[in-house]
C-alpha cells in the first residue's frame, strides 16, 4: 500500500480550474490570440508565466519582460476577484470525503499545486489544516510537467516517490507525477490523461483500495 496521498489542488479539490480559464481567456483575447477549451488544457498545471508564454506564442508581436510581467499581473488580479468570495461551498463532490478516507487509512497527506494562490484557496475552502505539507510554490524553480513538486511533496513527508499515489487533472501534472516515479491517479478522462496509472471521472469515486 502507498504510504502518502499527494493532491492537486485546481481542478482536483476545487473548481478554481474554470476561473483560470476565464482570466486567461479574457487575457489571451486582449491580445488578439484566440483562446479556447483546448488550448486551456495545455495550461492546466503550468506555472503563471509558463502559461502565458505559451499563449503569447500565438501573438505576432514580441513582448519585453516588463510587459510580460505586466499582463502576468492583471491576469492575476483578474483570478484573485474571482476567488475572493469563494467558501466550502467550492469544494467539488468527493473531495473532503477523499481527505478523510486517506487520513483514516494512517497515510501521509500533502498538497502540491504550482499556484502561488494555493494557500489563500485552502484558507477559503477551509482545508488548510487536512494536509501535513503544502508546498510553497514560490519555492519551486520548475513547473509541472517537471517532477520537482512532487519530488519535494514526498520528500518534506519522509515518504520515497515510490510509496506516494499522486492525483491530478492536468497533463503535465500526471507527467510530473509519472516522471516523479509515482503512481498517477487521473481526475478527468482517459482520453486526456492518457498517462494516468487509472483515471475516475471525479474525487466521488475516489477509492484507496483500488490503486
Ligand atoms: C495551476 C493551474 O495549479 O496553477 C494553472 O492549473 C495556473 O492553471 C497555475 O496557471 C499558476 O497559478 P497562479 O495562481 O500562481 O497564477
Ligand atoms: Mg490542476
Amino acid at each position: 500500500g502507498f504510504k502518502a496521498v499527494i493532491f492537486d489542488l485546481d481542478g482536483v479539490i476545487t473548481d478554481t480550474a474554470h476561473y483560470h480559464y476565464l482570466a486567461w481567456k479574457a487575457l489571451a483575447e486582449s491580445e488578439g490570440v484566440h483562446f479556447d477549451h483546448a488550448f486551456n488544457e495545455n495550461l492546466k498545471g503550468v506555472d503563471r508565466m509558463g502559461s502565458l508564454n505559451l499563449i503569447l506564442a500565438g501573438s505576432p508581436k514580441s513582448y519585453t519582460m516588463e510587459e510580460k510581467l505586466a499582463l502576468a499581473d492583471r491576469k492575476n488580479r483578474q483570478y484573485v476577484e474571482l476567488i475572493a468570495t469563494m467558501s466550502a461551498a467550492d469544494l467539488l463532490p468527493g473531495a473532503l470525503d477523499a481527505l478523510a478516507a486517506v487520513r483514516a487509512a494512517g497515510l501521509k497527506i500533502g498538497l502540491a499545486s504550482v499556484s502561488k494562490n494555493a494557500f489563500t484557496v485552502l484558507d477559503r475552502l477551509g482545508i488548510r489544516d487536512r494536509f501535513d505539507y503544502v508546498v510553497d510554490a514560490a519555492l519551486i524553480a520548475n513547473s509541472k510537467p517537471h517532477p520537482e513538486i512532487f519530488l519535494n511533496a514526498a520528500a518534506s513527508l519522509g515518504v520515497a516517490p515510490e510509496d506516494c499515489l499522486g492525483v491530478e487533472d492536468a497533463v503535465a501534472g500526471v507527467a510530473s507525477i509519472k516522471s516523479a516515479g509515482m503512481y498517477a491517479l487521473g481526475i478527468g478522462s482517459p482520453e486526456v490523461l492518457t498517462q494516468a496509472d487509472r483515471v475516475i471521472p471525479s474525487l466521488s469515486e475516489f477509492r484507496l483500495e483500488d490503486y
